[in-house]
């Protein structure tokens, strides 16, 4: 199978993948993650966790009683969310492919959809979310974070990239893959296009406290979608 390019990208980082988790940044969002979970996952659901990179997030969703599925393109990152989720054999199956093009038949397969800073690193991110609104069950949950356009911490990034360059060091590389970016008046239409209704979102910053978001856009929106029932 070919490697999807925003895959690519990240088996090359496989191996220090989970280190990130030990910053500040990372820790934060995990716990942003986290809380949502606690309100959303419930025991018995079965949940596809689209991008799973290490598994860190996963081991979230099991340890809250759900049943998961981790699908990566990145053959490395799943072999690293295999030895994270190795005593859950029996909770969690692993699967590699491209999150534009999953490999379900039909349709209504899972509770909950997680997509945790994924979306931004593919060709299509349409394509993407047409697959999570096909796969969700009606009134199953996708959880889903996207980087925001104007985004204080990506702008400043973006700039002092070519300037670390000079000095021989290419700090934010991912800018290469990491694409997509949406202001939060749209996000409530980009789901509606695939049957998914916006039920909550949040903003997430590394640094910027949440009061200072309306006038400093933050670096993620944390988005809940829920699949419509049908009539
Ligand atoms: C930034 S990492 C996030 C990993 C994990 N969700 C987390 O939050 O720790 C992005 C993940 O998306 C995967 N990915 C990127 N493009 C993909 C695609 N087209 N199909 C499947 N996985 C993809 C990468 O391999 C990588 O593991």
């Amino acid at each position: 199978m070919k490697i999807p390019g925003g895959a690519a990208f990240h088996d090359s980082i496989a191996d220090v993948w989970d280190s990130r988790y030990e910053r500040v940044g990372f820790k934060k969002r995990l716990r942003s993650f986290v809380s949502l979970f606690d309100q959303f996952v419930e025991p018995g659901q079965i949940w596809l966790d689209l991008g799973c990179g290490s598994g860190v997030l996963s081991s979230e969703l099991i340890k809250r009683g759900a049943q998961v599925v981790a699908f990566d393109g990145s053959p490395s990152m799943l072999a690293a969310a295999k030895r994270a989720l190795c005593d859950y054999g029996n909770v969690v199956s692993f699967q590699q492919g491209d999150a534009q093009n999953l490999s379900w038949s039909g349709s209504c397969a899972f509770d909950g959809v997680l997509c945790s800073s994924v979306v931004e690193y593919v060709e299509d991110p349409y394509e993407l979310i047409r697959e999570v609104g096909r796969v969700l069950k009606d009134d199953g949950l996708l959880i889903i974070s996207i980087p925001t356009k104007k985004s204080l911490i990506r702008s400043v990034q973006k700039l002092l990239r070519p300037v670390i360059r000079i000095f021989g060091t290419d700090k934010y590389s991912y800018f290469d893959f990491s694409r997509f970016e949406i202001d939060s008046s749209a996000v409530t239409d980009w789901l509606k296009k695939v049957n998914l209704q916006l039920e909550h979102i949040s903003g997430f910053d590394p640094l910027i406290p949440k009061n200072f978001h309306p006038i400093l856009p933050p670096a993620l929106l944390i988005c809940i979608g829920r699949k419509f029932k049908k009539a």
